[in-house]
């Protein structure tokens, strides 16, 4: 019983486990997390990507990408499922390795590692780790050499496409802090290129093994033409490196970014048809280099993780507001808000909730789902059709909050963040418990 249903009473059930029962057990708010529905995505997403890309015969890597959210189960189930994990901090990369990652299954992103990081990320022996500027060159370089290490790393390279919703635009100058872009000039007219000059760098230093080049061009993608434009450029850059340097690089990275559906009727991007235009793009474009197709690697997050899990809350204060309009909304507070999901408040995200522990003949009415933080920008869903009688006390659900929902939450106000609930085949369990106020009390010194 993988998914949300409704039972015979018309309450909501997780995996086969009422909410209700939930709330109970677990309180709310809390984050919940259908396993084999995350199991099942990191699946699909490999084996739509291996398939699509060993029709010409190039094999693939999936790193799941932890920022979307990482805790020690997590990391285990993915890496059960046959993917790799992507950090992006000393944090994740321990969070990683208490899952029994093995190093070699771990990458490394960063714009702004620091030494410690470095130092971890070469003492665990990652498989990659990525460049993000030509200071960090030699910065993995020495660090390496102190440790009696040789760093496998990636360039992480600007193509100029950047991509997110519907649209991607392309810029000759990068006006943003990660890469290295591949448009030629820099200081100099004529001169390298950033990007060539980080690959010429990283081949200079013994203490440095080039896997290859890294490109990721935005988030909550929809429109797959990006992607594709992006790995032409990775390609020819590699060509163009080969061409200098007489190394073809083993491996590309095309990075995360795949969309997913948050309201009712908005469509996901499909893991088949991406793998299938992407494949079939970057054969195309290497065949016109000729070159033949490195090993690729994909970094998806959102798309394994956000759509398998929900945020229960229970409702407080109903309210009913009178707009200028003379239309009436129903401002119905919940007992959490923007500390467990910040996406409204900081990217304007749009997100449903649904009444979740009954049904209602009653009518539906215009409704906004608030918070009870300190400030009127506390919006959880900003416009939603609920049951005219919803009342303090009933359990609502918001779909696809499994990313970026527990791992950018805060403690404003000095909330205490929720837990992480993992239900699978009618069980529940923690995977991250609830944080107590003695948690906070703790960390202040006074
Ligand atoms: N790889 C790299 C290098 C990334 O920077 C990211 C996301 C990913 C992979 C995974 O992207 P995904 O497949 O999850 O879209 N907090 C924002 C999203 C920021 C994404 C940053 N980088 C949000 O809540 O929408």
């Amino acid at each position: 019983s993988r998914g949300v249903a409704r039972d015979e009473a018309g309450a909501l059930t997780v995996a086969g486990v009422p909410v209700a029962e939930l709330a109970e057990r677990f309180g709310t708010p809390a984050y919940v997390l259908d396993e084999d529905d995350l199991r099942e995505r990191a699946r699909a997403y490999r084996r739509a990507f291996e398939a699509a890309f060993a029709e010409f015969g190039a094999g693939v890597d999936v790193y799941y990408a932890g920022k979307a959210f990482l805790s020690v189960a997590v990391a285990r189930w993915v890496h059960e499922e046959g993917l790799r994990v992507d950090t992006a901090s000393g944090g994740e990369l321990a969070v990683a390795l208490r899952a029994g990652v093995p190093g070699a299954d771990i990458g490394l992103h960063g714009n702004n590692k620091s030494d410690d990081e470095l130092r971890q990320a070469l003492a665990a022996g990652v498989g990659r780790i990525i460049v993000d500027s030509l200071v960090e060159v030699d910065r993995v370089a020495d660090l390496a050499a102190a440790a009696g290490v040789v760093a496998p790393v990636m360039v992480r390279v600007t193509t100029g496409v950047h991509a997110g919703g519907h649209e991607f635009i392309s810029t000759a100058h990068e006006d943003q802090k990660f890469g290295l872009s591949i448009a030629a000039g820099g200081d100099e007219q004529g001169s390298d290129s950033p990007a060539m000059r980080g690959l010429l760098a990283v081949l200079a230093r013994p203490e440095l093994r080039l896997l290859g080049i890294h490109s990721h061009i935005g988030s909550q993608i929809l429109d797959p033409s990006g992607f594709e434009v992006a790995a032409a450029a990775v390609l020819r850059l590699r060509a163009d490196l080969a061409e200098r340097s007489g190394v073809l690089v083993a491996e590309v990275d095309l990075g995360g970014g795949y969309g997913i559906a948050y309201l009712p009727g908005e469509v996901a991007l499909d893991a088949d048809r991406i793998a299938k235009d992407v494949a079939s793009s970057v054969a195309a474009s290497a065949a016109e280099l000729g070159t033949p197709l490195p090993r690729f690697s994909i970094e998806p997050g959102r798309a394994i993780v956000g759509p398998a899990g929900l945020t229960l809350y229970t409702v407080g204060t109903v309210k009913p507001v009178r707009l200028d309009d003379d239309r009436t909304r129903l401002y119905v507070s919940v007992d959490g808000g923007m500390s467990d999901n910040i996406r409204p408040a900081l990217y304007g995200a749009r997100y449903h909730a649904e009444l979740a522990s009954r049904t209602s003949d009653a009518e539906p009415v215009l409704a906004r789902v608030v918070g009870k933080h300190c400030e009127s920008g506390d919006i959880v869903v900003h416009e939603v059709d609920l049951p005219a009688d919803v009342r303090a006390g009933d359990l609502l659900a918001v779909p696809a909050t499994g990313a970026y929902g527990r791992s950018m939450a805060s403690n404003y106000n000095l909330l205490t963040r929720p837990p992480v609930v993992a239900v699978r085949g009618g069980q529940a369990r923690t995977l991250v418990r609830r944080e107590t106020v003695d948690d906070l009390l703790a960390l202040d010194q006074g």
